[in-house]
């Protein structure tokens, strides 16, 4: 999605002061020093804009408009079914959700509405109309920004209403056919509950089944099934009167909504991004966190994304919450921009004076205007985008290595008993992607639907359920000299949960034969030898036996000592590498490390780089590297070569030298 400019702004919420004339007269002056070129408008104005049932006023949002684009500043204009109006819930209350618990949540708070209530769309549909005919004729709208945060919500994302339960026994019809197919799927006659009727198929809740895997993982499908087709309907009713572009803000790796399906649906991906910065001195997993989100929300789409929402300063509802130190501001920003977005938005332009958060950071504080640091550092990110503008534009990453991360296998591999209970998808996935991020090499973060040509690299960490058609998907991947590395507990499900039987479905390509796996209580952990040196293995601990692979490294104790724990397998033109334990980090950085190598990967900088210095790359005319030191403190690091900073001129050659928190966009000379 292109905008004729990198974007720089964010939520600008000034329902809150239409009685104060003077204040949106300075917002709009303060907006221009800070370099603001684009909000975000009605994200929850839906009480101002419908005041009572069909009474509709949007003057004073087409005024705010208006005068915003007079002044250069384009507007992201948003349907507001994130905040429900007190008319629409007391009125219709079947337009809010049903808990697990069976009962309907009461008005107020917000991502309250049942996405199946036919009520809550007739009514969604007459705002967004009334909206998109003011949308479509309006030259300063960029494009929709559809409801807010979906799912984002009071416990499970979902509705259980009996309208919604309807509609998942629908779906359920529609992907079965019958019955007898749903039960076998589901392994139904297991504990004698076999379904006999339709009727009798109600939503995975504490006080009924929740038991059932096959049930719990169709449900997730459905939450994501239903939500998407409410994103849908409300595209479609704008849609009617405007041509304008659509996105939805995301969040993180949400598990309740699988967002590779959702994006389907948008033009543009867009997301909210907040890392707990300076939780700890060292702030690396939190870097590697928000690098791995940002990574995703650019591979949906392979294609450049929005940050829709950060915070300039501080947030309001961790339990403790940091104001960002000096230098995170920008860094936190560019790491945004190094990794694929196109904008730097915040929630939100001026913090109101009530409610719930009267204490978020926001550009404006209820005192001192622009005479604070926070503002200072946001017109800071703004002037330096705007002289980057026009390289961001022209590049994008174009990552040679990627990983698996997918949905279905994270809802499947988290619901199953055993072996471990505290099994943790994310964590693990985020260990892998941190060997990439400190070797500075960029990934794609792609799910097993996407195609694996192209990638000189795939690994697929904890990949517990195979799609239909995936291993052969693999093995055509690795014939073709693909690497491939996947990890214990690998392949066990089909996708309704069901154990494959006979054999891994990969078996072949991996030269291995699963046998048995060992979920070890600490004191009886493990350890093996990789290249001569010595790194424990615990908590998951698989018993295979090599068939075509070599070992690179085996177990050193227990019944299982010398059976190999890292497996290299040669398959067709490919190799496909099997870790059957748990590795903490330093293993996997130096078992990384070698198949990088094998991969011909190194970072645009050829260097080794320091701990909490990593390096990312948008490829374009110009190839723009971005090297982030999230070390509160100087280091130097040793590039071969010279390069030029785009934005300042500065030149360097050989070493370059970091500034504490410091993001140096680099352009090779
Ligand atoms: C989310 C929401 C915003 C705001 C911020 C606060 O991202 O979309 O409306 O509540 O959180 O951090
Ligand atoms: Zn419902």
């Amino acid at each position: 999605m292109e905008f004729g400019k990198v974007l720089h702004g964010g939520d600008y919420n000034p329902e809150q002061w239409l009685d104060c004339p003077e204040v949106l007269q300075e917002d709009i002056e303060l907006m221009k020093k800070a370099r603001v070129n684009c909000v975000t408008l009605g994200v929850f104005s839906w009480a101002v804009l419908e005041p009572s049932e069909g009474e509709y006023r949007l003057g004073w949002l087409e005024e705010i408009i208006d005068r915003l684009y007079e002044n250069g500043i384009y507007t992201v204009l948003a349907t507001p079914t994130g905040g429900m109006p007190h008319w629409l819930t007391s009125r219709y209350p079947e337009t809010m959700q049903v808990r697990e618990d069976g009962g309907r949540n009461l008005p107020g708070r917000r991502h309250n509405f049942c996405y199946t209530s036919v009520k809550m769309r007739e009514k969604t549909r007459q705002i967004d109309q009334k909206l998109a005919q003011m949308a479509g004729k309006h030259p300063g709208i960029l494009m929709w920004h559809i409801s807010n945060e979906m799912g984002g919500n009071f416990s499970d994302s979902a509705c259980h209403c009996e309208q919604c339960q309807q509609a998942f026994r629908e779906w359920l019809r529609e992907r079965y056919g019958t019955l007898e197919a749903l039960n076998k799927a589901w392994w139904t006659v297991f504990w004698s509950h076999v379904y006999t009727d339709w009727e009798q198929i109600h939503s995975p809740v504490p006080r009924g089944e929740c038991l059932l895997h096959g049930l719990n993982l169709d449900w997730h499908r459905f939450v994501t099934h239903q939500m998407t087709d409410f994103l849908k309907w409300e595209i479609a009713s704008v849609r009617e009167y405007s041509a304008l572009p659509a996105t939805s803000n995301f969040m993180f790796f949400f598990k309740p909504l699988d967002y590779f399906k959702m994006q389907k649906e948008l033009d543009v991906v867009s997301w909210d991004s907040y890392p707990a910065w300076h939780k700890r001195k060292d702030e690396v997993p939190v870097a590697v966190k928000a690098a791995a989100y940002h990574s995703m929300m650019r591979s949906m789409k392979k294609a450049p994304f929005m940050l829709m929402e950060s915070v300039p300063s501080m947030v309001n509802w961790r339990e403790n919450n940091p104001l960002k130190r000096p230098g995170m501001h920008m860094l936190s920003s560019m790491q945004a921009v190094a990794h694929g977005s196109n904008t730097v938005q915040y929630f939100q332009w001026r913090k109101g004076r009530g409610a719930f958060e009267k204490f978020h950071g926001a550009v404006l504080d209820h005192k001192n205007g622009e005479n604070t640091r926070t503002f200072r550092d946001v017109a800071g990110v703004g002037e330096r985008l705007e002289k980057l503008d026009t390289l961001i534009r022209q590049s994008c990453n174009q990552p040679k290595a990627a990983m698996i991360f997918d949905w279905e296998n994270w809802w499947a591999l988290e619901d199953s008993t055993g072996p471990r209970l505290d099994m943790d998808y994310q964590k693990v996935f985020l260990q892998h992607y941190r060997a990439f991020w400190e070797a500075g090499i960029d990934v794609d973060i792609i799910s097993m639907d996407e195609e694996l040509e192209g990638y000189r690299l795939v690994t697929a960490p904890l990949n517990y359920l195979y799609k239909k058609g995936y291993a052969k998907k693999v093995e055509q991947y690795v014939k073709n000299g693909g690497i491939y590395i996947t990890t214990y507990w690998s392949g066990i499900v089909d996708e309704t949960d069901l154990c494959f039987t006979g054999e891994h479905p990969l078996r072949k390509a991996l030269g291995i034969r699963q046998e048995e796996i060992d979920a070890p209580s600490e004191e009886f952990s493990n350890c093996v030898v990789y290249q001569g040196k010595e790194y424990p293995a615990g908590r998951f601990c698989e018993v295979v036996y090599a068939e075509t692979a070599k070992a690179a490294a085996v177990y050193e104790k227990d019944f299982y000592k010398g059976m190999p724990a890292i497996s290299e397998n040669h398959y067709g033109e490919g190799t496909v590498c099997y870790l059957a334990a748990e590795f903490g980090q330093e293993l996997l950085n130096a078992f990384y490390g070698e198949c990088l190598k094998q991969a011909g990967l190194e970072n645009p900088l050829a260097a080794k780089l320091p701990y909490g210095v990593t390096v990312s790359e948008r490829k374009g005319e110009t190839n723009l590297i971005f090297l982030q030191n999230y070390n509160e403190k100087t280091v130097e690091v040793e590039g071969s070569g010279s390069y030029k900073e785009a934005d300042t001129g500065r030149e360097w050659q050989g070493r370059i030298e970091m500034e504490p928190f410091e993001c140096k966009v680099l352009v090779k000379k």
